[in-house]
């Protein structure tokens, strides 16, 4: 396992490479130098809402690059049945069960992770509602559960890990959720898109602040993805015509797809990639 150590080390070694360059002196070094791009051997991930949908794939995919999940949700069933996919994969995992938005919630996660890993290194902030309801007719308190996970809650858990991190001169790497909708429009969205829109700055302004201290902060731009947020609009005739018209590749996309670009975010292969929304959309916003 990488101590901490060792992983600013490697952190350190990205610097001096800026002077030199490509490290590699054969081919075969090379090699092994791109291929450890994506090793995560020893490095923790807290995944929030990873009991299902695209939480869940990118659990498989850090995993499957050695990373220990931490799967955060707020069904227990769910998180338990990520945890044991998740085992039966050969990857460690725990499942912390809590609702994010609580008061505390993102301290007492990361206070877990650490007792039973001993270190951070990943937070993928991807808990999130959406609702199709038009703008006019919107509730109250729909719209302030909204804010309160999709942007509240994102912000307080960047917080908590760029407050560790800083102080303890660890390099984390922060993924937020966000979404096409926070970019273009996406008519019966607006709470919603608002909050996506709010996530897209958000990491942006935080990726400059936290650049100093080697924090990279991105963000994914999905598409429409099959998981059950979506299932039932793609399933609806007409929404699900709109759907595939819109987007390029003509079809909606898969929670792998979303995942493998978590894994490039994640890994030290995007180690000069920060303050970037990372579209996975099929083409949809660049039409
Ligand atoms: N599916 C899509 O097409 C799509 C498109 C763009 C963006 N996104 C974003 O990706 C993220 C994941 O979406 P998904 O489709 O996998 O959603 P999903 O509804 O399938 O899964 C969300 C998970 O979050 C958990 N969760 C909900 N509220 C929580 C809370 N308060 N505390 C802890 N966990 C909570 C749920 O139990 C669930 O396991 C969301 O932020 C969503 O907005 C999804």
């Amino acid at each position: 396992m990488l101590g901490r150590d060792s992983s600013i080390a490697i952190h350190r070694s990205f610097v001096v490479q800026e002077v030199t360059g490509c490290s590699g002196g054969g081919s075969d070094e090379m090699k092994t130098q791109y291929r450890d791009m994506f090793n995560l051997d020893g490095r923790v991930a807290i995944i929030t809402g990873a009991g299902r949908g695209i939480g869940k794939a990118i659990g498989h995919a850090l995993g499957a690059w050695g990373a220990k999940i931490v799967v955060a949700d707020i069904d227990s069933d769910l998180a338990k049945g990520t945890v044991d996919e998740l085992e039966a994969a050969g990857i460690d995992a725990i499942a912390v069960v809590l609702d994010i938005t609580a008061s505390g919630a993102p301290k007492d996660l990361f206070d877990t992770a650490e007792s039973r890993f001993g270190r951070t290194d990943i937070l993928v902030n991807n808990a999130g509602v959406s609702a199709r309801i038009p703008a006019e007719s919107y509730p109250d308190a729909d719209f302030d559960a909204m804010v309160d996970l999709n942007l509240g809650a994102v912000f307080r858990g960047m917080r908590e890990a760029a407050s560790r991190w800083i102080k303890e001169e660890h390099p984390g790497v922060i993924i937020n959720l966000a979404s096409f909708a926070g970019v273009v429009a996406d008519p019966l969205s607006a709470p919603y898109a608002a909050t996506k829109g709010a996530v897209v700055q958000l990491t942006r302004t935080c990726a400059v602040e936290w650049a100093p201290y080697g924090i990279r902060v991105n963000a994914i731009g999905p598409g429409y993805v099959r998981t059950e947020m979506t299932a039932h609009t793609l399933d609806t005739p007409e929404a699900g015509a709109v759907i595939r018209a819109k987007t390029a590749l003509g079809r909606a996309g898969r929670t792998d797809e979303i995942a493998n670009a978590a894994l490039y975010l994640a890994a030290d292969a995007s180690s000069y990639t920060t303050g970037h929304i990372l579209m996975v959309d099929g083409g949809w916003t660049a039409a």
